[in-house]
C-alpha cells in the first residue's frame, strides 16, 4: 500500500477500504507517514468527503491509536457528554452531579480553553487545590464512589487525533464533517463510556454556524456512535448568545453552584435537564423522559447534586468549603458597571466577541501556552429578548485593573444589538437527534 495512491483516489472521489484507513492512521500514528502526505490527503477529505462507513473506520482506526479506557469496573451505566464548545458553557459543572446523584457513573476526561472558548478544567481550577492529574486508578476510585471525575485528557488517549488536529489547525483542514465527527467520537469511543450525549451547538459563537450544518454533524455523530456500540443521542442548541449570565472561569463556577442551589439561569438549567434526560433514557436507567427529568429536577430540590459536587472536589484535591461559600472562589478586584446606552429590547449579544471581551480581560487563551486569570470576565444582566432602560446595569465587567474594565465595557457595547420592537427568537434547545 502506498500513501500516494490513498491520495490520489480520495483527491478522484473514491471511498478507502477499511484497511487503507488503518495502515494510514497506523502509519501517521507512528510517524512512518510525513506530515506533508497526511496534509494532503486531510484536504482531500476536505474537499471530497467520506461516507460513514468511511468515516466510523477513521474515528475506530484513531481511536484505537492509543489506550482504550476500561470503565466496566463501574457497572453498566456508565456515560459522558461532548459539548462542541461555546462561550459560557459550564454545563459539566451541574450535569455531572446531577447525573450522579441519579446512579449513573461520569468519567470525563475534559480541555482547556482555547481563544473564545473556555475548558472545563481552567473553570473547576478556581475551586483552591483542584487538581485535574491523577493515576488511572484513582479517576476510576472517584467515579466510583463519588459518581463523577473529571480529570484532563491522558497524553495516550486517541494519540492519531492529537498529531492530526495540530496539522488540520495549520493546513485550513478543520471544517470538515467526517474529520470532526472522527476526532471528537474517536476520543469519547476510547473514554470508554456506555452512553454518549453530545451538545452541538450552533449560532454566532459556535463552530457550526448554521442549524443545518450542526444537525448534519450531529446525525453523522449518532450514527458512528451507535454502529461502535454505543447508546448516543444528540442535543443541537443555541450558541448566538452566551450560555447562562456568565462568561470567565470563576464567574461561571458560581453560576453553575448557582443552579445546583436551585437559582434560576433558564437555558443553563434547561440544558442539563435535557442532556440529563437523554442520558438517563439512553442508559437505561428511566423508562421516560418525563421520568428522568423529575429525578434530576429532584436532585437539585434536594440538595444532593450539589452535595455531590462538593465530595468530587474534595476527592480532587479542592476546597469543598468554596462549593457552599462560593466568595472563596477567585475575585476580580476591579468590578465595572456597564450601563445601558438605550431603552428598548435586546436584539442580538454576539457570543463569540462576549468570548473574546473576556480572553482579553485574561480569563481565555490567545495560545496555548498563555497563563489565564481565573477572576475575570463577563456578567450579563439581561439576554435577548429581555427589556433595558437606558443607564440601567446590562452588564458587569469583572476585571484585574480599573483600565482593563474601562477597555473591556467599550468593547462589550459593541457585542449587543437593541431594537424597539421585540425581536424573533429560535427556540434555544433546536432538536434532538437520537
Ligand atoms: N473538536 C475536536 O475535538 N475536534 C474537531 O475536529 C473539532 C472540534
Amino acid at each position: 500500500m502506498r500513501m500516494t495512491d490513498l491520495i490520489i483516489r480520495k483527491k478522484d472521489g473514491q471511498a478507502l477500504t477499511s484497511e487503507e484507513i488503518h495502515y494510514l492512521i497506523q502509519g501517521y500514528t507512528q510517524g512512518e507517514i510525513p506530515d506533508y502526505q497526511m496534509s494532503a490527503f486531510l484536504m482531500a477529505v476536505v474537499l471530497r468527503g467520506m461516507d460513514t462507513r468511511e468515516t466510523l473506520d477513521l474515528t475506530m482506526a484513531m481511536a484505537h491509536s492509543g489506550d482504550m479506557v476500561d470503565l466496566s469496573s463501574l457497572g453498566p451505566y456508565t456515560a459522558d457528554k461532548h459539548s462542541t464548545g461555546g462561550v459560557g458553557d459550564k454545563t459539566s459543572l451541574v450535569l455531572c452531579p446531577m447525573v450522579a446523584a441519579c446512579g449513573v457513573k461520569m468519567a470525563k476526561m475534559s480541555g482547556r480553553g482555547l481563544g473564545h472558548t473556555g475548558g472545563t478544567i481552567d473553570k473547576l481550577e478556581s475551586f483552591p487545590g483542584f487538581s485535574t492529574v491523577m493515576s488511572p486508578e484513582r479517576f476510576l476510585e472517584i467515579a466510583d464512589t463519588v459518581g463523577f471525575v473529571i480529570a484532563g485528557q491522558t497524553a495516550n488517549l486517541a494519540p492519531a487525533d492529537k498529531k492530526m488536529y495540530a496539522l488540520r489547525d495549520v493546513t485550513g483542514t478543520v471544517s470538515s464533517i467526517p474529520l470532526i465527527v472522527s476526532s471528537i467520537m474517536a476520543k469519547k469511543l476510547a473514554s470508554g463510556a456506555r452512553t454518549i450525549v453530545l451538545d452541538v451547538k450552533t449560532g454566532s459563537g459556535a463552530f457550526m454556524e448554521t442549524e443545518e450544518d450542526a444537525f448534519a454533524l450531529a446525525r453523522e455523530m449518532v450514527d458512528v456512535g451507535k454502529q461502535a456500540g454505543r447508546n448516543m443521542a444528540a442535543v443541537v442548541t443555541d450558541m448566538d448568545q452566551p450560555l447562562g449570565f456568565a462568561v470567565g472561569n470563576a464567574l461561571e463556577v458560581r453560576e453553575a453552584i448557582g443552579v445546583l442551589r436551585g437559582e434560576d439561569v433558564p437555558d443553563l438549567r434547561e440544558l442539563c435537564l435535557v442532556l440529563g434526560s437523554n442520558i438517563l433514557t439512553r442508559s437505561g436507567i428511566c423508562a421516560s423522559d418525563s421520568d428522568a427529568r423529575a429525578r434530576l429536577e429532584r436532585t437539585l430540590a434536594d440538595g444532593s447534586a450539589l452535595r455531590r459536587l462538593a465530595e468530587m472536589v474534595q476527592a480532587q484535591g479542592g476546597d469543598p468549603a468554596a462549593v457552599y461559600d462560593p466568595s472563596l472562589l477567585p475575585q476580580a478586584p476591579a468590578v465595572l458597571s456597564v450601563p445601558a446606552p438605550v431603552s428598548g429590547y435586546i436584539a442580538a449579544i454576539e457570543a463569540r466577541d462576549v468570548g473574546r471581551v473576556s480572553m482579553l480581560l485574561g480569563g481565555g487563551r490567545a495560545t496555548k501556552e498563555d497563563v489565564i486569570d481565573l477572576s475575570v470576565g463577563v456578567l450579563l444582566r439581561a439576554k435577548v429578548g429581555d427589556t433595558v432602560t437606558a443607564g440601567r446595569e446590562l452588564a458587569q465587567i469583572h476585571a484585574a485593573t480599573e483600565q482593563a474594565a474601562r477597555q473591556a465595557r467599550e468593547d462589550l457595547l459593541r457585542c449587543y444589538r437593541f431594537s424597539s420592537q421585540p425581536p424573533q427568537r429560535p427556540p434555544f434547545i433546536r432538536g434532538v437527534v437520537s
